[in-house]
């Protein structure tokens, strides 16, 4: 499966598996099968004993507490989302297109996927450990090992604690009805709806209520947004945004750029996905370069946190075609224009109008 991981040719990296579908099957479903699941991994899959695994809660919390998966499990209500997880550095193939980046995955737009999680609600878990005054942060620890044999630490990164309090956040330990898999987060994973699929945090052992961000490097030096003047030669670092909600974006999946079709109806259909609480609001495609526009049908209700896919009808005649999308979410956000605008050196958050050429014969 691995498509994107460059990394794969190198021995320190044989073991980090990421990747995603080929993008014509990622357009055929709502939920998306876990086989076809991408997959973004910064260090090497851990393997974990579901009876040795425990989950602990700490820091600015009335009660610290450890749990095994069972004891939390029984204890608190089973609730259900369905949300899109998207990684940061989705369309980052585009991106490099225009200007190119270093050391990054060049993800084309199979860095996403939308599945049903069950767990419980970290709302619930919180409750029953209580919150300190002046907590604002809710930070978490996977079991993977981003430090090495000198200094093990595990991925991590931090959401508000109103977002941690919010009904939609989960600790999963199912996605689309089974346990999940190894490579998506087994036993247990934070489930952070409309954030980017980076505050996900697999593998999860540790959850702290704290005053402030995570000092995570994940939360402090990647995924954070920096304008196009920023290169890696002149960052600072504490200057960056810090990546939390995704962006209203959209794209074809199908057909595919340099696709060759017979003339007459043309069916083009995609993705469409917005961050925080928002939903889709409507879609537009173009098949002249965005010169004019018709309104896509949007396959089922918008709802929030999950993408909403789309179909547009055009009639087209012989000869290239350059077709383009664009959405509009429930906040009245759309996607800007140009790549060149949202251009950054780590390449995260392209939400540009996604563009294919196609040749109509
Ligand atoms: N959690 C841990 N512990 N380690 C990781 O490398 N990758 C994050 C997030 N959670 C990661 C993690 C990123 S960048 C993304 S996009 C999502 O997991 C991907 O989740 P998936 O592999 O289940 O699709």
């Amino acid at each position: 499966m691995p498509q994107s991981n460059k990394h794969r040719e190198t021995q320190t990296y044989d073991a980090i598996l990421n990747g995603g579908p080929p993008v014509a099957l990622l357009a055929q479903t709502f939920i998306t099968p876990t086989a076809l699941f991408f997959t973004r991994n910064h260090t090497v899959v851990p393997q974990i004993d579901r009876h040795a695994y425990r989950l602990i809660i700490d820091g600015m919390v009335e009660k610290p507490t450890e749990w095994t998966l069972d004891d939390l499990m029984s204890r608190f209500p089973r609730k259900h989302v369905t949300a899109t997880l998207q990684c940061a550095g989705n369309r980052r193939k585009e991106l490099i297109a225009y200007r190119p980046i270093d050391d990054q995955l060049d993800w084309g737009l199979e860095a996403i996927g939308n599945a049903e999680w069950s767990g419980i609600s970290l709302a619930d878990v919180l409750r029953e450990t209580g919150v300190q005054p002046g907590a604002a942060y809710v930070a978490f620890e996977g079991a993977d090992n981003i430090g090495g044999a000198d200094n093990p630490k595990g991925y991590g990164g931090s959401i508000e604690l109103s977002k941690a309090l919010s009904p939609e956040m989960l600790l999963a330990d199912e996605m689309n009805g089974t346990a999940l898999e190894p490579i998506h987060g087994f036993p247990l994973r934070a489930i952070v709806p409309g954030y980017i699929g980076a505050r996900s945090v697999k593998w999860l052992r540790r959850i702290t209520v704290q005053d402030v961000p995570s000092d995570n490097p994940f939360q402090q030096d990647a995924y954070k947004l920096f304008p196009s003047r920023v290169n890696k030669e002149n960052v600072r670092l504490d200057e960056g945004l810090m990546l939390s909600e995704m962006t209203v974006n959209s794209a074809i999946m199908r057909p595919q750029a340099g696709d060759t079709i017979q003339a007459g109806l043309v069916t083009i259909e995609g993705y469409a996905i917005t961050g925080g609480h928002r939903t889709i609001a409507w879609v537009d495609v173009s098949a002249d370069g965005g010169e004019t526009w018709q309104r896509a049908d949007l396959l089922h209700e918008p709802q929030p946190y999950a993408w909403c896919l789309w179909r547009a009808t055009f009639t087209l005649s012989p000869g290239k075609h350059q077709l383009v999308v664009r959405a509009w979410d429930s906040g009245a956000n759309t996607q800007p224009e140009s790549i060149a605008s949202v251009w950054n050196y780590k390449g995260y958050m392209n939400n540009a109008w996604h563009r294919i050429h196609i040749e109509v014969e």
